[in-house]
């Protein structure tokens, strides 16, 4: 009976092959609509057109200035570049709560303090360099130097910056200090571009970023011809890198056939309801959530821990996405990790059974996430038809936990049409990288334009 019981609570979560095969065919459906100007602008997944038409070729070199804002950490870095030879040097700084949740104004203003402060330390004031800004959220580009963002996603809501260019607000913020005239930005680009670009600097059949961190979004190298919304011109390469910004994906309720409660509790009380639900099944940001719940859920009915919870354990965000990492990749003979994790959490009365049954959840929703993900990158390997793929992956989630790789592998490999094969390559600092290598090449045009 107490497995009937476990069975019934978990059931949910435990997807079949035949649903993975949807959610393919209907992600198929959203990009196809995201690219089409007359289904765009009520698409989910929106499949921005980027401006950036090609990888880097290893001809880009020299000094950039990047800004990472978007992930678990923002960052302020200086990059050499010096063909396949890229160093660097970064500095955390950190975002404050009340920050993240108050005007753009302070936001940029923040952020300009921030580059202001990493100038002095590296004595760069005389210098003029050029600033390419990673900015991980879904921005409508008109130009690699013009950035409107459209929503704010994972925990940021700053008021007075959605439906406006971020260039713009980070050169007013810095007009503002009136001390850094020379700072200019003249690219924007997503996360997964960085991942992209980082990754075909070494592998060069490079065609697809994906990011599993904070949040979860892929781009990918796409044909002009299929683009239908592409207001640029039509020089060679004829294509183009598309943001899909598929965490919207299930915006419109697609997704609904596999929601869980689970699911259903975390949208309804984050900060952008309705908003991100294939981001909310898949990302950093909620899988704990979504395995505390069903915790609470079993020790509710006695199934766990005697019943017994904790003042934790009831805590809304209180078992980390690292939690479930570490549990996962803990020692099942003594269960060591997964004991102190208990013990952080306050519950006093364990068992053996308790371990070996919290580590069942959190793989349960890890393999999900990691299905999930897969289903949309086979979708787009799928859809370009290459022969052989490597998909640059970066983020903490990917990075941290022990089999997200491996159930990847096996899923995308499952789903993938015949004859088609692919890599999964962990990208290294794509994003301060991808972002100077963008800005090299708008430092190169800006000059072949004067
Ligand atoms: C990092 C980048 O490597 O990956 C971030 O520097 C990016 O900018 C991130 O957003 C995604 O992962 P996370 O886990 O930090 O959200
Ligand atoms: C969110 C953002 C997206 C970003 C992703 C990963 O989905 O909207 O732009 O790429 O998180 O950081």
């Amino acid at each position: 009976a107490f497995v009937d019981k476990v069975e019934n609570i978990l059931r949910p979560l435990d997807l079949t092959d035949e649903r993975y095969r949807q959610v393919m065919d209907l992600m198929r459906q959203n990009l196809d609509a995201g690219l089409h100007p007359d289904t765009h602008a009520t698409a989910n997944v929106k499949c921005f057109p980027t401006y950036v038409r090609s990888v880097p070729d290893g001809s880009e070199n020299g000094d950039f200035l990047a800004l990472d804002l978007g992930g678990t950490n923002f960052r302020v870095l200086l990059i050499n570049l010096n063909g396949q030879e890229v160093t660097m040097e970064s500095k955390i700084y950190i975002i404050p709560q009340h920050i993240m949740l108050g005007s753009g104004d302070q936001l940029f203003d923040h952020i300009a303090d921030c580059i202001f402060k990493f100038m002095c330390d590296h004595q760069l004031h005389d210098r003029r360099l050029p600033l390419g800004f990673t900015f991980s959220f879904p921005c409508r580009q008109e130009g690699l130097d013009r950035a409107i963002l459209t929503t704010w996603t994972k925990g940021f809501k700053c008021a007075g910056v959605e439906g406006n260019d971020i260039v713009e607000l980070l050169h007013a913020a810095i007009d503002r200090r009136g001390d850094m005239k020379n700072v200019r930005c003249l690219a924007v680009i997503n996360d997964t571009v960085g991942a992209l670009m980082s990754c075909a600097h070494s592998a060069r059949n490079c065609a697809v970023g994906l990011i599993l961190g904070t949040g979860t979004n892929a781009c990918y190298i796409e044909d002009l011809h299929n683009v239908k919304t592409w207001d640029g011109d039509y020089n060679e390469p004829k294509q183009v890198l598309i943001n899909t910004e598929w965490g919207a994906f299930g915006n419109d309720g697609c997704l609904d056939f596999i929601l869980t409660d689970f699911d259903k509790s975390i949208d309804k009380h984050s900060i952008n309801p309705g908003k991100q639900i294939y981001e909310k099944m898949i990302s950093g940001m909620y899988m704990g959530e979504i395995a505390r719940l069903a915790i609470e859920r079993l020790r509710k009915h006695n199934l766990l821990f005697e019943g017994e919870g904790s003042y934790h354990l009831s805590t809304r965000g209180r078992f980390y996405t690292k939690y479930v990492s570490e549990i996962e990749g803990d020692d099942v003979d003594n269960f060591t990790v997964t004991k102190q994790i208990f013990e952080e959490l306050e519950l006093s009365t364990h068992t053996e059974q308790d371990c070996r049954l919290v580590r069942h959840v959190c793989s349960l929703v890890s393999k999900r996430a990691a299905y999930l993900a897969s289903a949309g990158i086979a979708c787009l390997l799928n859809k370009m038809g290459r022969r052989d793929t490597t998909v640059g992956v970066d983020g903490s989630l990917y990075r941290f936990h022990p089999f997200f790789h491996d159930l990847m592998m096996e899923k995308i490999t499952q789903l993938l049409k015949p004859n088609l094969k692919f890599k999964l390559m962990l990208s290294h600092d794509g994003s301060g990288k991808g972002a100077a290598l963008v800005a090299a090449v708008a430092a190169r045009l800006r000059k072949e334009a004067e």
